[in-house]
């Protein structure tokens, strides 16, 4: 077995436990004899508090080795403690630690360490991001993710889903949209040199590939198999949106459900929405309120507001109801709203925080501005699409109902100008057995965001990667 770990040793019933502390040290103060070193393992936000008894009645004595280690102990250095677990008489902690010997495994000299005691801005903390998990804002946000992952296979999981690990690189654009990373393995100096065209038949996959933009076309071939699947994997865009909200490559959660229309989508998000909030409220109460109270840049009440969420239902609005409301408030936005318009981050902020007052879903959006796999209304116009928006950030989740009918899904391909011989295999899940499916995306960072409150989403992924960004 692994040694345990500082969060398990605070439940333990202060009885004067012998007991080994492995950790990084985050802080340590002199007050007359005692000397208080707080150590960090990364298994819970606040760490264990260390006394040693410098005194020469000091009990239990001190080593003389342990007396000279914590004459020069930096903030960062890796430490072992022995002590006894004893009821904390200071406030902010149940137990500490009566130690008598600590060995510093590795040193982390001041003049250089860049994270001392002092609170260290995000901006300057994105540039070290192979130490900043040792902060304690950092660390609790990748307690938070991981939570969360788990919820989200949990969830999914009980409800008789199965995880579909879907490509990642792919030959298909999966949301038309044409911000794909291309990846090849031809000589691109030698054809620069050459001034020749790429003759992409001379490349690894003989043909143009690419990283995915979303894994739901795969995804939908095994609904069509296994009734109810799910892909949990990493994305990419190479849009050029340097934004709060954007990332390169980010994680996208992607159920299908076949047999399933936009309702039955709908109300499989908000379930997940849910789960994921129960969740991450019980089990990371402590991380969520740390954040909220030491992060400055974050709102705060955000976990009042959450469980608010909880206990209310999603409102449901069209996207020609929305478009009324936001045109009837045109003077409040930059960009004017009109009916056929991309919803802005502006008009969705502006329809979750003051139209609605909670998360909403918009469905039924004009057919131009989605992707081509959406099933198409009778109207002719909109499309059976849902976004589901959420204050502070807008746009949580995108998803809709999938056109079912072979023909009707050929001609928008054409209108659109797309190849449906390239779709073949996409297509013949319209010709064998087909069924009304449905299934939506959820940006997993952008609900991190969302529930911790961290405002660029570069601070909820270990190393993230924007347009001009992927150091490590
Ligand atoms: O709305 P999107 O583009 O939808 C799809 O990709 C569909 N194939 C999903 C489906 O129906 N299976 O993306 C889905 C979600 C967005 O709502 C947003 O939360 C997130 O993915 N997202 C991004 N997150 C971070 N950075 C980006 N550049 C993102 N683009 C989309
Ligand atoms: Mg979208």
């Amino acid at each position: 077995m692994l040694f345990p770990l500082i969060k398990d040793l605070l439940h333990l019933p202060a009885e004067s436990q012998e007991l080994t502390i492995r950790g990084w040290v985050r802080t340590k103060r002199e007050l007359k004899n005692l000397t208080f070193v707080d150590v960090n393992d990364g298994s819970s936000p606040g760490g264990i508090q260390c006394i040693f008894d410098r005194g020469s009645t000091g009990h239990p004595r001190l080593s003389s080795s342990a007396a000279v280690i914590l004459g020069s102990l930096p903030t960062g250095s890796s430490v072992i403690i022995r002590g006894r677990l004893i009821p904390s008489p200071g406030s902010g902690q149940t137990v500490e630690v009566a130690a008598y010997d600590i060995e510093c495994i590795g040193d982390a000299p001041a003049e250089v360490y860049p994270l001392q005691k002092k609170r260290h801005s995000l901006e300057f903390l994105r540039e070290i991001a192979h130490l900043r998990a040792r902060t304690t804002t950092f660390g609790a946000v990748a307690r938070v993710r991981s939570r969360l992952a788990f919820g989200v296979h949990q969830f999914f999981q009980e409800q008789g889903f199965h995880y579909i690990h879907t490509p990642i690189i792919t030959g298909s654009d999966a949301e038309g949209a044409g911000a794909l990373f291309q990846v090849t393995t031809l000589d691109l100096k030698a054809l620069a040199q050459s001034g020749k065209e790429p003759d992409y038949r001379e490349d690894f996959f003989g043909k143009p590939s690419y990283l995915t933009v979303s894994g739901q076309l795969e995804a939908e071939t095994y609904a069509t198999a296994l009734s109810r699947v799910y892909t949990f994997g990493p994305t990419f865009r190479a849009e050029n949106s340097n934004t709060t909200r954007h990332l390169a490559e980010f994680w996208m959660i992607e159920p299908e459900i076949a047999f399933a229309d936009l309702t039955d989508n709908m109300q499989l998000a908000e379930a997940f929405l849910k789960f994921l909030l129960t969740v991450v409220l019980r089990d990371c109460a402590e991380d969520l309120a740390f954040i909220e109270k030491v992060n400055s840049r974050t709102e705060k009440g955000i976990t009042a507001a959450l469980q608010k969420v909880l206990d209310s239902r999603f409102t449901h609005i069209s996207y020609t109801d929305a478009l009324s409301a936001l045109e009837k408030n045109a003077s409040d936005f930059t960009f004017k709203p009109f009916w056929g318009c991309d919803l802005q981050s502006e008009h969705e902020k502006f329809l979750t925080e003051k139209v609605v007052g909670g998360p909403v879903i918009v469905t039924d959006y004009p057919k131009e501005i989605k992707a081509f796999y959406m099933k198409l209304n009778d109207d002719e116009k909109t499309v059976r699409a849902m976004d589901v928006l959420v204050p502070r950030l807008g746009e949580i989740i995108g998803g809709s109902q999938r056109e079912e009918t072979y023909s009707r899904l050929e001609n928008r391909m054409l209108e659109l100008g797309m190849r449906p011989e390239d779709y073949a295999w996409y297509l013949d899940l319209r010709r064998y057995g087909t069924v009304p499916h449905a299934g939506f995306g959820m940006g997993f960072e952008r609900f991190i965001q969302y529930v911790t409150g961290m405002v660029n989403i570069r601070d909820v992924i270990p190393y993230p990667r924007a347009v001009g960004q992927a150091e490590f």
